[in-house]
């Protein structure tokens, strides 16, 4: 078994905020650093699986699996990649109140959270009672885990967006980093890639300093660190997705 895989949790209660988008983006960046990456796809909506369905052959392998069956099998499976050697494992789970066991066996698993937001009222309002809920669950009290926000679809000053900051700022939570609403974000879900292989879009490229704050960040903070082997530059040239190898820098 490998000790060192990094365990990674995206969750939220709140559909719509950009698991999905941020858990295969999330997959796609290891997975061009050299990495083996297991993405559990923890939501009966099974979007992972449909973008793993688009995936270009060539491009950097996420293997995906569907693990919202029971939180008895999502461990099973959990172990299963540990023993294969995956160095990254991201569940993409949709939160503690549909699925409370699921939820909870996932909590365990992971090294850190990530939690993405949006910055409406609803969003907002929402997005704080699961960080409040998050950071009180028995699991969090026992073994205290990083957690960090990361705003998706992010709007300048807005004064909801100052109340989230406020409010996470006395928890203790950071804002990892802020990602544009941006259709690059659905161009490479709907292609199976990830916005830092979409090398020939100006749109996407300015996405990179974000991804690279994100994984940055997760790097700091995942227990069993390691240094990450340096990117690979890539070769190929598309304005879809680059099926080789990207960098973010
Ligand atoms: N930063 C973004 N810019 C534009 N569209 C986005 C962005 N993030 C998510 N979306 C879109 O919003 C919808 C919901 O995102 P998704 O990742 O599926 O959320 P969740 O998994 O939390 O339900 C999808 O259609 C997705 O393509
Ligand atoms: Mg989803």
């Amino acid at each position: 078994m490998s000790g060192t895989t990094k365990k990674i949790l995206v969750a939220n209660s709140k559909g719509g905020c950009g698991k999905t988008t941020i858990a295969t983006n999330l997959a796609v960046a290891f997975a061009n650093q050299g990495l083996k990456v297991s993405l559990l796809d923890c939501d009966r909506q099974a979007s992972c699986l449909h973008w793993a369905e688009e995936r270009d052959a060539q491009a950097p392998n996420v293997k995906t699996v569907a693990n919202y069956h029971s939180a008895d099998k999502l461990a099973e499976q959990i172990v299963h990649e540990q023993d294969n050697d995956s160095d990254v494992i991201i569940m993409d789970v949709t939160g503690r109140h549909t699925d409370a066991s699921l939820f909870e066996e996932a909590l365990k698993a992971s090294d850190l959270v990530l939690i993405p937001m949006l910055a409406s009222s609803l969003d907002i309002k929402a997005g704080k009672r699961f960080v409040a809920d998050l950071m009180t669950h028995r699991v969090m009290r026992a073994t205290p885990r990083p957690i960090g926000v990361i705003y998706n679809r992010a709007q300048n000053n807005s004064a909801n967006k100052q109340r989230l900051e406020d409010f996470l700022r006395c928890l203790g939570v950071p804002v990892i980093t802020e990602i544009k609403d941006s259709p690059v974000y659905v161009n490479a879900v709907e292609a199976g890639a990830g916005v830092i292989e979409m090398r020939e879009n100006a749109a996407a490229n300015k996405e990179y300093p974000a991804w690279r704050d994100i994984m940055l960040w997760i790097d700091r903070r995942a227990s069993g660190r390691r240094e990450l082997p340096r990117p690979i530059q890539a070769g190929r040239k598309t304005t879809r997705a680059n099926p080789k190898q990207a960098r973010i820098s």
